[in-house]
């Protein structure tokens, strides 16, 4: 498991997992080369790796918040790059460095990213942001062809808005009942609801999927 500040929370994490082979490892994969290093350290904590989940994200924040009419052209920059930087680079190199390590060792398994509705809805105030998880999104897909013979599977899913700890202070302030009334169920998703999709596709049962961008929205956004 993979954290980049939050060292507290992420041994409450590890407390929390059954059994063993766990390992945590810090990295800030906005870095260059950070990608590498986390999966060379994975393979060195853990012997193989058969699994990616790229999850880790600059996720949208009062601080990175940057609506183009309003946002001055140098922090415009500044949080685009961040971004791309992490959202895109960081895990288009944890998914080159698994991939070549599951290649290399003739065998199969399953990368998931964590995508976003906001890929397809728009993110007015988080641009940026919109445009990694589409691009992270389309990254899946080629890499679903590319690697499907090697007998990898990767897909993507494509959460709405979740009650993560980092959502708490939206949900219950001002902005809480209109969250809750886009979807039809009148709730926001849960980070269990996202955590079992995901534990899904990154099973062997999931390989047929393999391409697929799952939407988990409660309804709230629909596709065509
Ligand atoms: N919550 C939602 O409503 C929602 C909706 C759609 C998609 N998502 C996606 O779901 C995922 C989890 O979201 P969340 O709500 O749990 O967000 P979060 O609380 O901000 O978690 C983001 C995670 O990414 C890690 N991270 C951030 N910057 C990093 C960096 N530079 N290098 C390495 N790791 C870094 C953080 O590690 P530390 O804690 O150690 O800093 C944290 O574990 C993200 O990909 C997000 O885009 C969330």
């Amino acid at each position: 498991m993979q954290y980049a500040g939050g060292r507290a929370d992420a041994e409450e994490t590890l407390r929390q997992l059954p059994g063993e082979g766990h390992a945590l490892i810090q990295a800030d994969l906005g870095e260059p080369g950070a990608a590498e290093q986390v999966v060379a350290d994975a393979i060195a904590a853990l012997g193989t790796v058969d699994v990616l989940v790229n999850n880790a994200a600059a996720a949208p924040t009062a601080e990175n918040r940057h609506p183009i009419a309003q946002t001055p052209l140098a922090d415009w920059q500044r949080i685009w790059r961040r971004m791309v930087d992490v959202n895109l680079l960081g895990a288009a190199d944890l998914c080159w460095a698994v991939a070549n390590h599951l290649v290399g060792r003739g065998v199969g398994g399953a990368i998931v990213n964590v995508g976003s509705r906001g890929a397809f809805r728009g993110e007015p105030d988080f641009p940026a942001y919109g445009s990694t998880k589409a691009a992270l999104h389309s990254l899946g897909q080629s890499l679903a062809v590319a690697l499907a013979p090697h007998g990898i599977a990767v897909t993507s899913v494509a959460p709405g808005f979740v009650a993560t700890e980092r959502q708490a202070a939206k949900l219950s302030g001002p902005e809480g009942e209109r969250l809750r009334a886009e979807s039809p169920f009148g709730r926001v998703g849960t980070p269990e609801e996202i955590a079992a999709t995901v534990h899904f596709l990154a099973s062997p049962a999931a390989v047929w999927a393999s391409g697929t961008v799952v939407d988990l929205n409660g309804a709230s956004y629909l596709r065509t």
